[in-house]
């Protein structure tokens, strides 16, 4: 027994030095100690001793348990210590490390266009107008006096909720003359910016929602001069004093007379380059005297008022700005082409 005793506490205390986890060191401790450990088995055979035996067998025993007990508790201390440093390393704060930084976003190419142009009409005492890009036909086209059959209405131009051609997305901000004329008092001067839609195919100049700003007056005596210096005043502020102009006869069904504007390139100052595709200028917007029946229409006299109207594709103005060559990329959302505003 005493032999026993002896290999038990000798392959215990190794075990317990052994033991890589509080888990491994309870296992090894129902081993030895528990009640039905190495141990104990050896203790219930005690009674099978002498005597004089017993009490010596029994205190040797007792010294093992003792051996053992204190081994544990000094393992079990020496592993939480381990494990506490462990968590202490792992969970160390450096804070001399530089910190990640946050990608903070900025405002979009045409929004800052967009801004530019905002700016310079509220100079000038103009209004800024929101309206609905689901329009009835009506205000899209017949109060502009586009009536049936004007091709611009045709089912392969124009997105459509409903077969009887009532409702659709806008294609033009244009309506917002007619929802002005309802719904202001005169004199008016307003510009409206909004999304328009349109059944082409993307490519670099063409995109099926694009935006527009739409701009009128309406006033006694307002003249197709007032249209062109204002407009003139507009061009010389976006893109720089002594900018030229150019305006040339157009139709529209709702201007009479109506004109198309071109800027002088900017590139190469008029005598033609690649921007202009040789031509020296390039359109920028579509304008006009308000026709008096389109007046009329919406119930103001076009005997005492006048009016003319304007309306800028927001897209190519802001390719023009930046000098960006391809109108997908203002929608790409490529954070490579934002980052660069
Ligand atoms: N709505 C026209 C278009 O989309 C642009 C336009 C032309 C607007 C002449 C106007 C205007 O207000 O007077 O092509």
């Amino acid at each position: 027994m005493k032999e026993q005793l002896a290999k038990i506490r000798a392959e215990a205390l190794s075990a317990f030095e052994g033991a890589q986890s509080a888990l491994d060191l309870d296992a090894i401790r129902v081993k030895y100690l528990g009640k039905k450990g190495e141990l104990t088995a050896v203790l219930k055979q005690m009674g099978k001793l002498s005597a004089a035996e017993r009490p010596v067998m029994g205190q040797l025993a007792n010294d093992v348990r003792a051996a053992l007990e204190s081994a544990l508790e000094d393992r079990s201390k020496r592993l939480e210590t381990a494990a506490l440093e462990q968590r202490l390393r792992a969970e160390a704060l450096d804070v001399t490390i530089p910190g990640k930084r946050v990608e903070i976003g900025r405002q979009h190419p045409m929004n800052i266009a967009l801004d530019e142009l905002k700016t310079i009409f509220i100079g000038m005492g103009f209004q800024v107008l929101e309206g609905p890009e689901v329009e009835l036909a009506v205000y899209n086209f017949d109060r502009l006096n586009a009536e049936e059959g004007h091709p611009s209405r045709d089912w392969s131009d124009t997105f459509y909720f409903d077969q009887d051609s009532r409702v659709m997305l806008r294609s033009q901000t244009s309506p917002m003359q007619v929802r002005a004329m309802e719904s202001m008092e005169l004199p008016i001067r307003i510009i409206a910016p909004g999304r328009v839609y349109r059944k082409d195919e993307v490519d670099a100049t063409h995109s099926p929602m694009f935006h527009q700003v739409e701009g009128m007056v309406i006033d006694k005596g307002v003249t197709m001069a007032d249209l062109k210096g204002t407009l003139n005043t507009v061009v010389e502020r976006l893109y720089g004093q002594g900018t030229k102009t150019r305006f040339r006869p157009h139709h529209f069904p709702f201007t009479e007379p109506s004109c198309e504007m071109d800027v002088q390139c900017h590139k190469c100052g008029g005598t033609g380059c690649p921007t202009c595709k040789g031509e020296g200028w390039i359109e920028l917007l579509g304008a006009g005297m308000i026709h008096p029946k389109v007046l009329e229409m919406s119930g103001i006299d076009s005997e005492v008022y006048t009016g003319w109207a304007f309306g800028i594709g927001l897209e190519r103005m802001a390719l023009r700005r930046f000098k960006i060559a391809d109108m997908r990329l203002i929608f790409e959302n490529d954070i490579r082409f934002l980052e660069q505003f």
